[in-house]
This record gives C-alpha cells, structure tokens and sequence, in this order.
C-alpha cells in the first residue's frame, strides 16, 4: 500500500493568518493526506478555549511549541513577539520533524514529506530547506501585496524608500508596467502614527523578501481573475482562493475568541439587506473617542446593524459609555465580542460590511456579494481599501476629518452612500461570480489546488 504523505503546516501566530491555512489544511486533508498544523502554545490554548471539539477537529493534528515569551502582555508588542519567534521556533521545528523521523522506523507515515509555511512565517522554509523537504510559501494577502514587498530592494536601490522603508517622495510608486501604482500610504510596512512600529514592520517586510528564497511556488489566498495582472508578474504564484470554511470546520474554525451563535437566530428575524454588519478583525485598536463616535453614527442610522467589538478594542475605557449605548440600541442593534463571521457575511439579511479591510475579511465579503465599507487601520489593510474601492469598486472608504477621527456624520452618510450605491451592488455581485467559479469544477483556483496537491502526493 503507498504511504500516507505527512504535511507540516506552520501558520504565523495570529488571526488572520491561522483562519486561512487551516482552511487550507482541511482542503488538503480532503484528499486523503496526513496534515499537522503547528501553533505556539499561547495561541493553541486560545483556539483550544474558544472552539468546541468536533469530528472534523480530529482529522489534522495540532501541535504546540513555546514561542520563548512569558506573557500575553509581551505578545501584544511586535518586535518582541517577532524576535522571539524566530528565534525559538526554528529549532522546535527541526526537533519535531526529526521526531517524526524517528518515529517513521515504526510507522512510515509519521515521516514529514511536505512543509507550507506562512512566508511571514519564512524560517520554517528555511528549516524545510536545510533538512532536505519540498516545500511551499503561504500568502495569506493580496497578491498586489506580495508583488510589493518582494519589490523591496528595487525600491531601497531605486531610492523610492530609505532603508527604514520611509517612501522618500510622495509621488506614486510603480513597480511594473502591468500593474497600477502603489500610493506611499499604501506601503503596507507604513504606520506613520509610531515608527518604532514601522520599523518593526518593515524588518519583518525584509525576512519575508529573504525568506521567499527559500521556496519557488506561493500559495495565495486570492483567485486568478481577481489580481490577473499581479499575479502574472510574480513567477511561482499559486492562487487556490477564496479559501471558505467548509462545513467541516462548522465548529472549530480556529477561532482565537469564543463566536457568539447567537448571530444567526438574530439574522434571520431581519427582512433580507437590511442588517449593517461591522467588524474590524482581529488586532484593530480604537481610541475611546473613535468609538463613541462609531457607536452614535450607527445608532443615528436607525437600521439593524451587529457590530463586533472585542474585548480590549479600546485603548482606554469605555465601559461607561458602552452599557448606556446598548440599553439604547437594545430593539436595533446587537453587539457581540466575536461574530462567526463567515456565517454571517452569507447571512441574506445583511445589507453591508463595514470592515477594517483584513485580507480574510475582503475575500469573505466579496464571495458573498457584499457591498464594502472600509476603515483600514493598519499593514497590507490600506492597499486593500485602495483595491476595493479604485480598481474592483466593490465599496467606499471612510477618509476622517482633519484629527484623523471618523465623524458620525461621515458613518452615517457613508453607509447610507454604500446602501444607494446601485454601481456597488452590481459589481459586488460581479465579483461574488468570480470567485464561485475559481473554486467550482474546472475553475482556475480549484485546478490549482489540485495540481499542488499531485505534487505533494508525488
Ligand atoms: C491581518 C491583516 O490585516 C490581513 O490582511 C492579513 O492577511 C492577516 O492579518 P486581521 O485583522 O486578523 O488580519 O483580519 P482578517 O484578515 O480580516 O482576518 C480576520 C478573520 O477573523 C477573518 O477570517 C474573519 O472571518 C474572522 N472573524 C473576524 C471572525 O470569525 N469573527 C469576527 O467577529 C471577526
């Protein structure tokens, strides 16, 4: 009998990052190979906390390896968290595959044959290399994005940027002929309100550029038809996107928080587009005052809206404010601490996403047809608003007024624009199209899928 192919995959530790590999595990696993998934022992806790175990939980293996912090106050910051996995994981990694090694004298399919590795993730790639295993990158953005920070030392040398990744004018920034300009604010390194931040953003930019050497084919969570152009100047891009959850990961989604199902039953007692939907992923941070003025401009609207606020989303307290709020929206509005989004995106009586931009987040409001309204807050989020609303025009950006704040007025007539917008529709439901034929029988990113999974089972 041929021996099960054992594939190790390493997501970056993070929300947006699990979700979409985990998808992608699944679809692998579908076609009868052995997949394990590592995870730092903080974020497999969370996922082990939040998510309720069910049959499809047992057909990939989790791991878990200390990511050498000792807190969850010392995850929160960046340049600690980076450092200190790159540092430490590498070589849990390679002890784990030499286990599995080992352990293949008793049984043969424990042996790692295939590694996919976040490339935000890129030493695994490197591990992989020097132990001799075939390997691919996982990126879990835009493929405009990867197109960009792999442009990197060309526009270090070109002098575009300096070597801290600050845009030196404030011109435009092409990279090729074949694809629009990149607007400096759009750098997805760029966090202009703390450069320590964008410093750390962009280091990270720079091993995800030293890392791709490591591997010649990047999977990608997006679909051919969606960013043909990009697409077509990076060699070795492999569009399988959009990745969706498949009802074997009805329960365990890999959620870091626990999802409220109560959701759905409020759903469906709203007629069909009326409902706002608001959420802003995983990591978004709001002032006390962002908020309060969000939380008016829904409640000014008058319309249904379910809004996700997660615990901490604030970097000061709104508790206050927060209680009286909900008493006041209780007949309209609902606000849960963690939606399951995917469920409700495909919910037929919402109207609009008012979203922070996420790549998980777009791609799950495009395959569902849902007009867009974006607020991005910080890395590849501000190229993809840019996407959203210059080229596929699939939604609307908020801009702020002169302290950066978005107004309730400005919530208010936005989401009111977005729901008039006839041109919106039509091309969200253009785009829905697309992305279901990519991932139907003879669709480009299901063939791609397929051809990668021969090649894993070679
Ligand atoms: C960030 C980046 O912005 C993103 O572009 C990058 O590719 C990964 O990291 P994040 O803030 O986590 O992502 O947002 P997003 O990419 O949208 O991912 C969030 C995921 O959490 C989505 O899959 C979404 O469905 C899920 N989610 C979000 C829920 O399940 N429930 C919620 O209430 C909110």
């Amino acid at each position: 009998m041929a021996k099960l192919k054992h594939v190790l995959v390493v997501p970056f530790p993070a929300q947006g990052h699990l979700t979409p590999l985990l998808k992608l595990s699944h679809c692998i696993a579908d076609h009868g190979v052995k997949v394990t998934v590592v995870n730092t022992e903080s974020v497999h806790a969370q996922v082990v906390a939040a998510n309720q175990q069910d049959e499809g939980s047992n057909r990939i293996r989790f791991v878990a390896f200390p990511d050498g912090l000792e807190t969850d106050e010392e995850r929160k910051d960046w340049a600690k968290l980076l450092e200190s996995i790159s540092r430490v994981m590498p070589g849990h990694l390679q002890e784990f595959i030499e286990k599995m090694k080992r352990q293949s004298n008793s049984n043969e399919d424990e042996k790692i044959s295939f590694v996919i590795a976040d490339m935000t993730a890129g030493w695994a790639l490197e591990v992989a290399k020097r132990m001799g295993i075939e390997r691919a990158g996982f990126w879990p953005a835009a493929v405009l994005s990867l197109a960009l920070t792999l442009h990197i030392p060309k526009l270090i040398e070109g002098g575009v940027i300096d070597n801290d990744g600050i845009a030196l004018k404030k011109d435009a920034i092409p990279i090729s002929k074949k694809l629009p300009s990149y607007k400096s604010d759009d750098l997805t390194w760029s966090f202009p309100e703390d450069l320590m931040i964008q410093k750390t953003l962009f280091r990270w930019a720079l091993a995800i550029v030293h890392h791709s050497t490591h591997s010649t084919s990047y999977l990608c969570n997006s679909f051919h038809e969606l960013e043909s152009s990009a697409c077509g100047i990076i060699p070795g891009v492999l569009p399988v996107g959009p990745l969706l959850a498949s009802t074997r990961l009805l329960h365990n989604r890999g959620s870091l928080w626990k999802e409220d199902l109560t959701c759905s039953n409020w759903l469906d007692q709203h007629p069909p587009q009326s409902v706002i939907y608001v959420a802003f992923g995983s990591t978004t941070i709001f002032s006390p005052e962002q908020f309060y003025e969000l939380a008016h401009g829904l409640e000014q609207i008058g319309q249904p809206f379910l809004w996700v606020v997660r615990p901490e989303m604030t970097d000061g307290p709104v508790n206050k404010f927060h209680s009286a709020f909900l008493q006041r929206v209780r007949n309209h509005g609902k606000v849960v601490q963690w939606a399951p989004q995917e469920e409700v995106l495909a919910h037929p009586s919402v109207a609009c996403f008012f979203t922070h931009c996420g790549w998980n987040s777009t791609l799950e409001g495009l395959s569902n047809g849902v007009p867009l309204l974006c607020r991005p807050y910080f890395a590849d989020q501000h190229l993809n608003r840019s996407i959203i609303c210059d080229v596929w025009r699939v939604g609307l950006g908020v801009d702020g007024d002169e302290n950066g704040v978005i107004t309730r007025h400005e919530v208010r007539t936005k989401i009111l624009t977005v729901l008039g917008s006839d041109e919106i529709r039509s091309n969200c439901l253009r785009v829905k199209e697309m992305a279901r034929k990519s991932v139907s029988e003879g669709g480009s990113s299901l063939k791609n899928l397929e051809s990668f999974i021969e090649l894993i089972k070679a």
